[in-house]
């Protein structure tokens, strides 16, 4: 395991940035739904409470970190945390109690928790989908990067085939490491 913890965002995005409506995902990616199960699995996941709603439960093998302003606010398997730092410590502490956990804190969205996150993140593993979609009134996008910031690797190329788009996979590394 490496001796520091890095915080990682895994996101499938379009092109335009969107990555879903508010309450759900646009797209439906089998294969990258299986990619974001092997890169997550043994994380502690740190959510924003309407990805946790589009989700719907715990998801397994993983620690589910849920950030919400409501205080009153608690579901069964998820961990509330009231601001980012909370949902940070909340990660550290379940890794050290963890015996197969990966030392790797999953910033897994959505557009408010990405914007919120991403400062004190030093990779991003990023799904492109070859869509524009508008996303409607209450689209989250993931956020702009300032491009000197990262150092952008496409790790593969997929056609599209029938219903499924085209998408591609890029690793996007923080040029100067920072601190989770
Ligand atoms: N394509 C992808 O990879 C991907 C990944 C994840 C999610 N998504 C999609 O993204 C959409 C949801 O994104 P979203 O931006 O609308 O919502 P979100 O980021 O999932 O959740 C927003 C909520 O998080 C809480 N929150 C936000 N900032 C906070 C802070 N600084 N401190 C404490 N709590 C905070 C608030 O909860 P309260 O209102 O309870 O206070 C806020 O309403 C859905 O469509 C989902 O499917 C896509």
């Amino acid at each position: 395991m490496p001796a520091t913890t890095e915080m990682v965002a895994v996101v499938a995005m379009a092109k335009n940035r969107v990555i879903g409506d508010g309450s759900g995902l646009i797209w439906h990616l089998p294969a990258d739904l299986k990619r974001v199960r092997s890169l997550t699995m043994g994380c502690p996941l740190i959510m924003g409470r309407k990805t946790w709603d589009s989700i719907g439960r715990p998801l397994p093998g993983r620690a589910s970190i849920v950030m919400t302003r409501d205080e009153s606010w608690a579901a069964e398997g998820a961990v509330r945390a009231a601001d980012l730092d909370t949902a940070i410590a909340r990660a550290h502490d379940w890794i050290a109690a963890t015996p197969d956990a990966r030392n790797e804190i999953i910033l897994f969205g959505g557009g408010q928790i990405y914007m919120t996150g991403l400062a004190r993140t030093n990779r991003i593993e990023a799904t492109v989908i070859d869509l524009a979609p508008d996303g409607g009134p209450q689209a989250a996008l993931f956020p702009e990067l300032r491009s000197a910031d990262w150092t952008r690797n496409i790790l593969e190329d997929v056609a599209a085939d029938g219903d499924v788009p085209a998408y591609r996979y890029e690793r996007l590394t923080r040029k100067t490491a920072v601190q989770v």
